[in-house]
């Protein structure tokens, strides 16, 4: 080629990693000629999404000749209902992924730091590396936030904080105590990104809900997703709740239309169905004691989470039980992108799914012994 277009690129960018997402079932279904291939690897709802979406979504479907409302009026209006928060307050996004890059865009010059965990959300890292800005990794707690060690990196150069509550992969956790007690510590010329992707799957009493702390803390971007508990992960639907000036601020770099018409309905229709919420809480909540309970059985450890997921230790290279469970069609998540090459990384699925792939990592445990 006449021209190196990588080193054209940004310095950020030249660096950058893309996003390693989970196997696809259909592309294991095609490699390996198998069928009935389990995917526990993308943090999923394995009950599917709400039927009140999938109504909501058909009766949308006519509609998609249309662009979508760019200002999202109705799910900003259900929001603001269901949260207590101005429509004003609500950015929203083409998954929560979408807002954490437009957090990034709107607010790090080149040569700003970032600071966020060890085995963070590895999104974290990409959005700050492809805006040429400084990423300030702080060493990990028993795999967790150390919040001491965040807050002794703030420097005058650090603009954004980001925190997932509960953290992915590592299902850690910060308590309502803690994440105060750091908040009132921050400037408020650091915006703090708490990444709150798993809410809705936790059950601990002294968890912090970031929406009630948006008020008292005007730095406080809190993000949300419809991906998860409430099963949308393929229509692309999150959001952000701020003050309203950064709120203002994040619409000025967002796509004028990046949710798309039927993710706005569905999103609608999914945020006041409870009943499938409470089934897929209930859901997780069992199969997160059956892994709790069967696991140490097979000599397997693992890091406590209150996700929807639960990350194993293997206590060595992790990457050839990860191709073993593959053989055997299921598919987890290796973590050796995240620094993390001894573990894998589990969805929380059906009874049967969980089941299936208990079975599968005995199987491998036997064979290493
Ligand atoms: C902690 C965390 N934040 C954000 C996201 C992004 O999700 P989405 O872009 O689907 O809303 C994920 C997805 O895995 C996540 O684990």
């Amino acid at each position: 080629m006449s021209c190196d277009f990588i080193s054209l690129s940004t310095p950020g960018v030249q660096d950058l990693q893309p996003y390693l997402p989970g196997k696809p079932p259909e592309e294991l279904e095609r490699e390996l000629g198998l069928t009935d291939v389990v995917k526990l690897a993308s943090n999923e709802n394995p009950l599917g999404p709400s039927p009140a979406a999938l109504a909501a979504i058909e009766s949308s479907l006519a509609g998609i000749s249309f662009y979508p409302d760019s200002g999202g009026y109705r799910l900003k209006q259900a929001l603001s209902a269901k949260y207590s928060v101005a429509p004003e307050q609500v950015t929203l996004g083409n998954g929560s992924n979408d807002v954490l890059e437009l957090i990034a865009r709107a607010y790090l010059r080149p040569d700003d730091e970032v600071i966020y965990s060890e085995y963070a959300f590895v999104v974290y890292s990409i959005v700050t590396q492809a805006c040429g800005a400084k990423a300030v990794v702080t060493p990990a707690k028993d795999w967790g936030h150390d919040l001491d060690a965040m807050f002794e990196a703030l420097t005058a150069r650090t603009r954004i904080i980001f925190l997932a509550n509960p953290n992915n992969p590592t299902g850690t956790w910060v308590t309502r105590g803690q994440l105060t007690g750091f908040l009132n510590k921050i400037p408020d010329s650091v915006l703090v990104v708490l990444d709150e992707a798993y809410i809705e799957y936790v059950q601990e009493s002294d968890y912090p809900d970031g929406l009630q702390l948006v008020k008292q803390y005007p730095n406080l971007v809190v993000t949300r997703t419809f991906s998860k508990a409430y099963g949308l992960a393929g229509l692309r639907a999150g959001f952000a709740v701020s003050n309203e000036q950064i709120a203002n601020v994040l619409s000025r770099v967002r796509q004028p239309f990046n949710m798309n018409n039927l993710a706005l309905s569905a999103a609608e229709a999914a945020l006041v169905d409870d009943a499938h919420i409470s089934k897929t809480v209930q859901i997780n909540t069992d199969g997160m004691a059956f892994y709790t309970r069967e696991l140490p059985k097979i000599k397997l450890e693992f890091i406590p989470s209150i996700g929807n997921f639960i990350t194993v230790d293997f206590k060595t290279d992790a990457q050839p039980i990860y191709q073993t469970l593959l053989e055997q069609g299921v598919i987890v998540r290796p973590l050796a992108n995240y620094g993390m090459p001894h573990h894998l990384r589990i969805s929380i699925g059906t009874k049967s799914e969980n089941e299936r792939c208990l079975s599968a990592l005995a199987e491998v445990m036997n064979n290493i012994e």
